[in-house]
């Protein structure tokens, strides 16, 4: 028997369909709410609000658990590569060998961007942030194809952009970063991998040639796995919603990367870095900074800690904690940071504060390390982010375009403003 919620306002009882989840989840449906009652609902950063149904990412945050496709992410990050996890995120299931080589082969197809683009990176100022670049040459890719801006795309039309905007996505940002460090673009190599070509547009230089490393690749498709998709979080919503107004994937892709970019998001990655730096300028104490994310007086926060769904711990955070290590000392580095980072992760884990809290390091603690022993810049974390995030986000957009009952994203308000004010003449004001 179907469950039903009772909600009893103004002496009336509303009856109100309850939707479960096929790992549990519960959830009161108030769509028809407002026009059966006159209320709407409230609820601020839409906390305990699901916006969709979707069958893309589980997370129990209690438990700590995140599963793409009903698999566990620590099982993906062992067993697969991020190629694969794109396709089973976005098309919904593990391809055969024929669909994955096929798959694979239009991704390689499309990795090349129209030369005249090159002059928009050469155009920006050295110092421009990356994340600035890389979103206004999403929506900029989309000029060159108009043919694919057409609201209601065939399957096959909507194949053709998913794997453009994949493998031209990964360009931009490599190209992103040598504008950045100001050298020379890097055009793909046809028999390298998706992992280490991207590390070949960032590292090949004229004078030096990249020469892929095992296990830094590993670790890079890893960190690229558990970024691919986390549910409804900030920027994967903003292309839900974007693109519920039937804007195209370009579109919608450029408005999620805006939203990653936020230090509360995805920009954590360059905060924790640039928080620990600051730390290690200070002197290493750390002790002095764990007292001013306490200080509700001081709007310093502990970037890398806290989570709104994980309040257990991160798992994704447990599995690249080690690659993190293996990577240090794979190249021997000894990274004060690095140390920092221990110290002050130790030090907020047995803090009643942090623990009351349940506030523990979440993946961006750690994924900022690794690209810093990579030698990628620090204004690039945040892309390297975006690139992982992508399949996600494609994923998220695919599901919402196909569902036959999607309506354009709308919230409510409650109104809190001025009654029935009368227009003052500019004279009379005071
Ligand atoms: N340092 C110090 N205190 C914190 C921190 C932190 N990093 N995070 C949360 N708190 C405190 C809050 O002040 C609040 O305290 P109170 O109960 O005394 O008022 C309590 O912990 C609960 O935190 P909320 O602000 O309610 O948590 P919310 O779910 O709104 O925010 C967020 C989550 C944005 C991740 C927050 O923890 C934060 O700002 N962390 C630092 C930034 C960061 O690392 N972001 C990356 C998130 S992961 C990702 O996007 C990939």
């Amino acid at each position: 028997m179907n469950k039903i919620a009772r909600l009893e306002v103004d002496n009336q009882t509303y009856e109100l369909p309850v939707v479960e989840g096929t790992e549990g989840d519960k959830a009161i449906d108030v769509s028809r709410l407002l026009s059966q009652s006159g209320y709407t609902t409230l609820d601020s950063s839409y906390a305990n609000t699901a916006s969709c149904i979707s069958s893309i990412a589980y997370i129990d945050g209690d438990k700590g658990i995140l599963r793409y496709r009903g698999i566990d992410i620590a099982e993906l990050c062992e067993k697969s590569t991020f190629m694969e996890v794109s396709y089973l995120l976005i098309y919904g299931k593990l391809p055969n060998s024929a669909e994955f080589a096929r798959f694979k082969e239009r991704v390689h197809h499309h990795s090349l961007i129209h030369e005249d683009m090159k002059s928009f990176f050469t155009s920006y100022p050295g110092h421009a942030h990356p994340m600035a670049i890389l979103s206004a040459m999403v929506c900029s890719l989309s000029v060159y194809h108009p043919e694919l801006l057409e609201p209601n795309q065939s399957p096959a039309q909507r194949d053709q952009t998913i794997t453009r905007l994949l493998s031209k996505v990964r360009v931009l940002a490599a190209f992103a970063y040598k504008r950045s460090v100001g050298e020379a673009f890097v055009y793909t190599r046809p028999e390298l991998d998706y992992i280490s070509n991207f590390m070949h547009m960032l590292f090949t230089t004229p004078m030096k040639q990249y020469v892929p490393d095992e296990k830094i690749r590993k670790a890079l498709d890893v960190l690229f796995i558990i970024h691919a998709d986390h549910e409804q979080n900030c920027s994967t919503s903003t292309v839900r919603m974007v693109g519920s107004s039937k804007a195209n994937l370009f579109a919608s892709l450029a408005a999620g990367i805006c939203a990653l970019w936020g230090p509360l998001h995805g920009g954590a990655n360059q905060a924790v870095i640039e928080m620990l730096e600051e730390i290690h300028a200070d002197g290493d104490n750390y002790k002095k900074y764990i007292d001013k994310a306490k200080d509700k007086n001081d709007p310093f926060k502990l970037m890398g800690f806290g989570h709104r769904v994980y309040r257990n711990y991160d798992p994704r955070a447990t599995i690249i904690k080690r690659y993190c290590d293996d990577v240090l000392n794979h190249l021997g580095i000894h990274d004060p940071i690095l140390d920092i980072a221990k110290e002050l992760e130790h030090a907020a884990l047995t803090d009643p504060y942090f623990i009351e809290r349940k506030l523990y390091p979440n993946v961006d603690f750690y994924s900022g390390i690794i690209y810093r022993a990579m030698k990628i810049p620090t204004k690039m974390f945040t892309v390297m982010f975006a690139l992982g995030r992508l399949p996600g986000w494609i994923a998220h957009w695919k599901e919402m375009v196909e569902d036959p009952g999607m309506r354009i994203a709308r919230p409510r308000q409650v109104y809190n403003g001025e009654v029935g004010q009368a227009y003052k003449p500019i004279d009379q004001r005071l």
